[in-house]
């Protein structure tokens, strides 16, 4: 389907068109000249308010005509038309603003108003023709800026109906027209998405492997935009992007400082490079939530005594430099490093930088992440190593799932050779890449272009809200003696020189400001010890629910609720969480979170409060789970089995047991790429947990909650490990008490026997 310019209607607010004067009766001219003559569609609005709200509701609108004259007794909300503009402006640095008013009216216009509209239409002077041709100007010039180059270039092409006598198969989407399953699939999706999936023989587009044309200018403005001297989009996710970046600077026997909390595909980088890989550990808090690693494991002591220390690298490989680090930045729970601080630490004795920002693209775009991310501007000219940044943009800004970016900023003496770095690109690259996923990039880049700065502050205001309005109901539980979730934030901020309860602070005074977010040493909220002052920071956006049960030192209560009853509620209600620890769940706020849904979830939180306080039957709060396990969940209440799981994790000490476990980095006995070749090699056996002690896992091992790597791949399960063991072995047993309650272990296979569940890990053979 051909979208034309009829999709890009023009507001035009004026009290004038129902009136029956000359004045209105222009206006209704006005509005037939642009439907008949230049096929546009016009949105009428009556005053500044209601312009206002559908200018909020709207992202399609193409030109936006106020009149200036609506006299104040016809206008009783609070807008003026100053304000509607200033609003307008504010959030849309390009829509055409034409200011409809009297020649005489000119004079009493501020020139601050004058500044920022495009165009002034006199009402009396000029035919309505006029107006109605000027008006389209504007509105066909906006509408061609709107389309970034490569989406621009894709849609252009889409639109010029050509017969494909090239891959993909389907040729524009014809080949599913042939069978009824074909059929479906295209009547789902609509024609455009076939139209646009071309081959890369097409040359209008360029080719996304040299980087050249249209695909090449796309990603030189995502550098542009997004603070990198080079951007290369990748599509197949960040996983892709942190292989590339690996594979493009190391190679065998170097030497890397990884964080411990690192994605799984960076242990797989570990794994292609054949590289040694040293850790470095972060954080816990007593609720079990993973902090920042220290500042002084970035010393360039602290990182040359882990090399001495490491059993695996051969004393002639001990000096040499550090080639790569990997820093997770955000965490999972939204936890930001300032930047300046790592890279002062880490430029002495590290040779590139690795940021792996999957779940953070958004930082560049609003200043209360200043300085906290990989590609902060104010060190341009500063003495740093080159740096790289991975970003699923997919992951919280608007492409399509897969598609990542990889930016790269030169050093300030070593430069990058983008040539040598293309290598490693096409390695890791496919030779027919999914253009849509392509334009999808592209277009994600052009909204934070555009107006990044608002779509943020939007996100993180509505973020904050929620924040303050389950700390409100919370604070409200509590006096009345009753109990509801609480949020894992900052609970008292210097405000206007006072030290002000977070949840009484205005909510535009804790987007606008990052000190609040930040942690200190001494406002001890985050629960992390020895916290380094400025120094990391929580973002907004990502929302930890605290469950009852658990408090800031780690103690248990006599009651309690595992947050893993309340996001598989929350599922039932069709809301997912991110993740679920024992006392907390997390949420993420981004450009895709409407009120409706916020508002969807405080109603799902007050009725799981309600189920819970009735002790009412499982089948009603939890039906699946009972139905799947009948004779377990049968006829008890929802109080009743919290209680339950929450004895359980205290008689067993889970949650000691967990933080134990983490605490260790367990012995090196071969590196990741060797544990790797015994599985190619089929030395590999799978042995049963209780056989775990002293052997060797050939593939890591990663355990939700927490969602970290509790032993890589060729560490050996020694004494040293042994609360690694008994951690598993914990696990095990909670899910045979518990069944329907199995967490994902990645690494672990399952087997059931005599009616129990035993783990099972791949192991090296002995
Ligand atoms: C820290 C981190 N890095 C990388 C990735 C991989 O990203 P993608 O899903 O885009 O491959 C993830 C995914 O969850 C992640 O959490």
């Amino acid at each position: 389907m051909k979208i034309t310019k009829r999709a890009w209607p023009v507001l035009i607010v004026s009290a004038q068109f129902d009136t029956k004067n000359d004045e209105g009766f222009r206006l209704g001219s006005l509005v037939d000249k642009l439907k008949d003559l230049h096929a546009l569609s016009v949105y009428p609005s009556f005053d500044y308010d209601d312009g206002a709200e559908i200018f909020m509701s709207r992202s399609d609108l193409a030109a936006v005509v106020i009149d200036w004259d609506i006299p104040a007794s016809d206008h009783c909300g609070l807008m003026n038309p100053e304000a509607l503009l200033k609003l307008i402006r504010g959030r849309n640095k390009n829509i055409p603003i034409l200011l409809l008013t009297e020649r005489l009216a000119m004079a009493n216009i501020p020139t601050d108003v004058l500044e920022i509209i495009s165009d002034t239409l006199w009402k009396t002077a000029d035919t309505i023709e006029f107006h109605a041709g000027r008006i389209d100007t504007f509105v066909m010039e906006y509408i061609a800026s709107i389309h970034p180059v490569f989406f621009g270039e894709l849609v252009k092409y889409a639109h010029e109906y050509k017969y494909a006598w090239h891959t993909p198969g389907h040729m524009g989407g014809e080949g599913f027209l042939h069978s009824p399953a074909g059929r479906a699939m295209y009547n789902f999706y609509g024609e455009n998405v076939f139209r646009s999936d071309l081959s890369i023989s097409v040359p209008e587009l360029g080719s996304l492997l040299d980087h050249s044309g249209v695909v090449g200018e796309a990603e030189r403005n995502s550098a542009k935009v997004f603070g990198a001297d080079y951007t290369y989009y990748v599509l197949n996710g960040t996983s892709n992007v942190n292989q590339i970046i690996w594979r493009s600077q190391l190679v065998q026997d170097d030497i890397a400082l990884v964080d411990r909390n690192c994605h799984k595909s960076l242990n797989y980088a570990m794994v292609i490079t054949d590289a040694y890989p040293v850790y470095m550990v972060p954080r816990r808090n007593k609720r079990g939530i993973i902090g920042p690693c220290r500042l002084s494991e970035f010393s360039e002591e602290s990182i040359r005594s882990k090399i001495q220390a490491h059993p695996g690298i051969p004393i002639e490989l001990k000096d040499q430099r550090v080639k790569m680090s990997a820093l997770t930045n955000s965490t999972y729970d939204g936890i930001c490093y300032n930047v300046i601080h790592i890279k002062e630490q880490l430029q002495q004795s590290v040779e590139n930088l690795h940021f792996d920002e999957a779940w953070y693209a958004y930082a560049r775009f609003h200043p209360i992440y200043t300085n906290h991310y990989g590609m902060a501007d104010d060190d341009r000219n500063s003495d740093h190593p080159p740096i790289f940044c991975s970003h699923s943009t997919h992951k919280l800004l608007t492409a399509f799932s897969q598609a990542s970016m990889m930016h790269i900023r030169d050093g300030s003496t070593v430069k990058v050779n983008p040539d040598e770095i293309n290598e490693s690109y096409m390695m890791h690259g496919s030779t027919s890449p999914q253009y849509s996923m392509i334009a999808s990039l592209d277009v994600a880049t052009k909204m934070m272009e555009d107006n990044g700065d608002v779509l943020l502050e939007d996100v993180i205001l509505e973020a904050i809200r929620l924040r303050q309005k389950v700390t409100h109901i919370a604070r409200e539980m509590k006096f009345k003696k009753s109990w509801f979730f609480e949020m894992w934030q900052p609970r008292i901020v210097d405000y206007a020189g006072s030290d002000t309860a977070f949840e009484n602070v205005p909510a535009e005074y804790l987007a606008s400001n990052q000190h609040p977010w930040v942690f200190s040493r001494k406002n001890t909220w985050h629960g992390f010890d020895n916290m380094e002052d400025n120094y990391a920071m929580l973002d907004p956006i990502k929302l930890t629910f605290i469950t009852p049960g658990l408090d800031d030192e780690g103690n248990l209560a006599e009651t309690g609720i595992p947050a893993s009853i309340v996001s598989d509620y929350l599922i039932k209600h069709g809301i997912v969480c991110e993740k679920a620890d024992y006392y907390s769940f997390l949420l993420l706020n981004s450009l895709g979170t409407t009120r409706a849904k916020q508002c969807s979830l405080l109603t799902a939180l007050l009725k799981f409060k309600v189920l819970y306080d009735d002790n009412a039957p499982l089948e009603q709060a939890l039906p699946k789970l009972v139905n799947d396990y009948p004779e377990h969940y049968e006829s008890v209440g929802l109080r009743d089995h919290c209680h339950e799981i929450h004895q359980y994790f205290k008689e067993h000490h889970m949650l000691d047991k967990m933080q134990a476990a983490f605490q260790i980095i367990p012995d090196p006995a071969m590196k990741p790429a060797d544990s790797y070749h015994s599985v190619v090699r089929k030395q590999v056996e799978y042995v049963e947990l209780e056989a775990m002690m002293d052997r060797i896992p050939a593939v890591m091992m990663v355990p939700y909650p927490p969602g970290i790597p509790i032993m890589m791949g060729g560490e050996s399960m020694n004494e040293k490990a042994r609360p690694i063991f008994d951690y598993l072995m914990a696990m095990q047993s909670f899910e045979n008490r518990f069944p329907g309650y199995e967490s994902d272990i990645h690494g672990v296979r399952r087997i059931e026997r005599d009616g129990q569940v035993h783990f099972q890990m791949f192991c090296v053979q002995e």
